[in-house]
């Protein structure tokens, strides 16, 4: 009689006990649900600021063309170039986060058509040479791939290999070397296309988190990477000793992170390879299957 009345005394503080861990899973989950919303609208409403900020820009830019005569001075063409360059990088930094932002919520469609990859790499080259040959960085080409052509959206593919490319001449000190390169993938579904630098490398523990949103990191003793002259961004008046001006690039972290998801919205992946003051290989694995729009095939 004793040990049943012990047992349902057992029982009903464990009924009591999991009442209230069941409870508690609620609130938690109750709490999650309203953090996700205020994520998921914050998000929304920095998207919503981030968009608005392109018409007051436009109108800016559209102004400073309007004061670039010939008439005026060297001064204050100099000035405006600047002003102008740098209203550039930001719209670029704008429509890059609006894109990183539709491709994460699978909002962007890609548009396939058939590029051809040292097509690609030879324009990209063309276009960074001046940019490089200020650190008398060398830029080649190597494409050694079976397939030299794939159905792809050559808008994202071109401003992939931009932004490697960019990387490469940024963080490569002086007199080093740039490689494009096309490689066969590990299976005959894939081709590879890779950017090779002999930089200052990456450390190991960064190797995942270089592909995150605004994820950049500093070895000891070296310059910002975006107080590193070379071209984009503003003038750095400081390093214009040799009397031709150079220019810093803007940084804030985010074409890796544009790299990775323009590279998975086609089925594909990204990766690096890098050794601490020997230079960087970045991998960018695309598929070679996909089928262009508008071939009546899909
Ligand atoms: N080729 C490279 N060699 C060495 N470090 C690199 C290289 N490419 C990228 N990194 C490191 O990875 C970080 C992230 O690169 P990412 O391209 O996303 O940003 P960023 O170049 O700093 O700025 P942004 O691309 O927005 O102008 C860089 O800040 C740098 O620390
Ligand atoms: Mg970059």
């Amino acid at each position: 009689m004793v040990k049943k009345a012990k047992v349902d005394l057992l029982e009903e503080k464990i009924a009591e006990e999991k009442a209230g861990l069941l409870e508690a899973i609620k609130q938690k989950d109750c709490q999650i649900e309203t953090l996700t919303r205020r994520l998921e609208s914050s998000t929304e409403l920095t998207r919503m600021i981030v968009h608005d900020l392109k018409g007051p820009l436009a109108s800016i830019m559209a102004n400073l063309d309007l004061l670039m005569s010939p008439e005026i001075g060297r001064k204050e063409r100099e000035i405006l170039e600047t002003a102008i360059q740098g209203g550039n990088d930001l719209l670029n930094i704008i429509n890059t986060l609006l894109e990183i932002g539709k491709m994460e919520r699978g909002k962007l469609e890609l548009n396939l058509s058939i590029i051809n990859l040292a097509g690609i790499f030879k324009a990209t080259v063309a276009k960074m040479k001046s940019l490089a040959s200020q650190k008398n960085l060398v830029l080649e080409v190597d494409c050694r791939s079976k397939i030299s052509s794939v159905a792809a959206d050559a808008s994202l593919i071109e401003r992939i290999i931009f932004n490697l490319v960019m990387n490469a001449i940024k963080y490569t000190r002086e007199g080093g070397t740039i490689i494009l390169m096309t490689r066969d993938g590990s299976n005959k579904c894939t081709v590879l296309l890779a950017v090779s630098d002999t930089g200052i490398g990456i450390p190991r523990k960064f190797h995942e988190t270089i592909f995150d949103l605004y994820t950049q990191f500093r070895l000891p003793g070296e310059r910002r990477a975006d107080k590193q002259d070379c071209g984009a961004g503003a003038v750095d008046k400081s390093a214009a000793g040799n009397g031709r001006e150079k220019r810093r690039i803007a940084s804030v972290g985010i074409g890796l992170a544009f790299c990775k998801l323009a590279a998975e919205q086609h089925g594909g992946s990204i990766g690096v390879e890098s050794e601490l003051g020997k230079g960087s290989t970045f991998f960018v694995s695309l598929p070679t299957n996909l089928i262009p729009s508008g071939s009546g095939l899909i």
